[in-house]
């Protein structure tokens, strides 16, 4: 690889609140990895519980723009190429196949009180770039890859860029497209649970990537490393006594989407670090970090919000994906109101 910097975008989920973290890594021949230490708290409006008095209001957050693309994908639609790393089972690759083909627009109209992905994912359409495109309006699964530890169970961040270049060989390269990589919960990788749950950034123009900046993500299965952290509100943490049932049975899983969901936002309105967010691009908080966290109305630093139940299994969750699987997803800024939205 001839990256010279490489600045990852980390996406941290943690029971309590915001944190996001920039993994720096600095290369002169070969690439040495710097990770910045935990930073501090990124403030987002507090919300005020009945019965809390508040002394200030709320502060507006805006997530400005920084003058460069967003996803807009090809008629339309974004590609998803999968690489899927290490060990998973067949229930988990359905869930994430399911979540994956939710962002299909269907011909239903689903009345408000049957939120979907693809109704949450219709937010980030109101990014939009310079001239006037906004992000695609649906993301549609390409491809996938499955990889049994090819590079061993603990990898860094330059092994996940490494697996995306890979997979080029079989997805083909393209810019307008998402490679993602998910790690299986056996799998150690650099940071992970080091206050980040996922990352997203893109390869540099090289004759590995036929000269193209292809935007990527990696997601880890925490489901044994950082529950607590990466799987909230599906592992204990907060003001939550106990954990809040999955709806896909699977604390690992169902807490992956949440950080995918967050990762694929991030991706698609800051794919290349010159886009939509908040604050220093190395630390920015972005679409979905702004409102981490956050998964339904009421919801403040500890407390998920009010979520929807399946009554027959009593899973807590915010949204219906296809084949009415169910889903949480984190809430998303939204350019018009200013607020964090799960809709549009
Ligand atoms: C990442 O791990 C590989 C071994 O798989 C090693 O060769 C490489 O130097 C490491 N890169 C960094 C940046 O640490
Ligand atoms: C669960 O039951 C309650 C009370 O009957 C109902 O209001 C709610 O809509 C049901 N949840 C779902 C997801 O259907």
């Amino acid at each position: 690889m001839d990256s010279r910097v490489m600045r990852l975008f980390s996406i941290v989920l943690l029971g309590f609140g915001t944190f996001v973290q920039a993994g720096v890594v600095n290369g002169e021949n070969s690439m040495k990895t710097a990770f910045l230490g935990p930073h501090s708290q990124v403030h987002r409006p507090s919300r005020a519980t009945a019965g809390e008095f508040r002394l200030v209001p709320d502060p507006i957050l805006i997530l400005d723009y920084h003058n460069g693309p967003v996803m807009t994908g090809k008629e339309d639609a974004i590609k998803l190429f999968v690489v899927y790393y290490g060990d998973f089972a067949p229930k988990q690759r359905l869930t994430l196949r399911q979540f994956f083909k939710s962002f299909w627009r269907r011909r239903t109209q689903w009345p408000a009180s049957h939120p979907t992905v693809e109704k949450w994912w219709q937010i980030t359409r109101l990014y939009v770039d310079m001239y006037a495109t906004p992000v695609a309006r649906s993301m549609t699964p390409a491809g996938e890859i499955f990889n049994r530890y090819s590079l061993g169970k603990s990898l860094n961040q330059s092994n996940i860029q490494d697996l995306v270049v890979k997979s080029f060989g079989t997805f083909g390269v393209d810019a307008r497209s998402m490679y993602l990589v998910l790690t299986s919960a056996d799998v150690e990788v650099e940071s992970f649970c080091n206050n980040v749950c996922g990352t997203h950034y893109y390869t540099f123009p090289s004759d590995t990537t036929s000269s193209q900046m292809v935007p990527y993500g990696w997601v880890g299965n925490a489901a044994t490393q950082c529950p607590s952290m990466c799987s909230w509100p599906y592992a204990s943490g907060g003001n939550l006594q106990t954990p809040l049932v999955a709806p896909n049975g699977d604390e690992g899983i169902d807490g992956m989407i949440i950080t995918i969901a967050n990762i694929l936002a991030g991706m698609a309105t800051n794919p290349y670090g010159n886009g939509f967010y908040q604050g220093d691009a190395s630390i920015p908080l972005e679409a979905a970090g702004a409102c981490q966290g956050v998964y339904g109305p009421g919801a403040f630093p500890g407390y998920p919000g009010e979520l929807l139940v399946d009554n027959s299994t009593g899973a807590s969750f915010n949204v219906y994906g296809a084949k009415n699987f169910k889903f949480l997803v984190p809430w998303i800024w939204h350019p018009t109101t200013l607020q964090c939205a799960g809709q549009v």
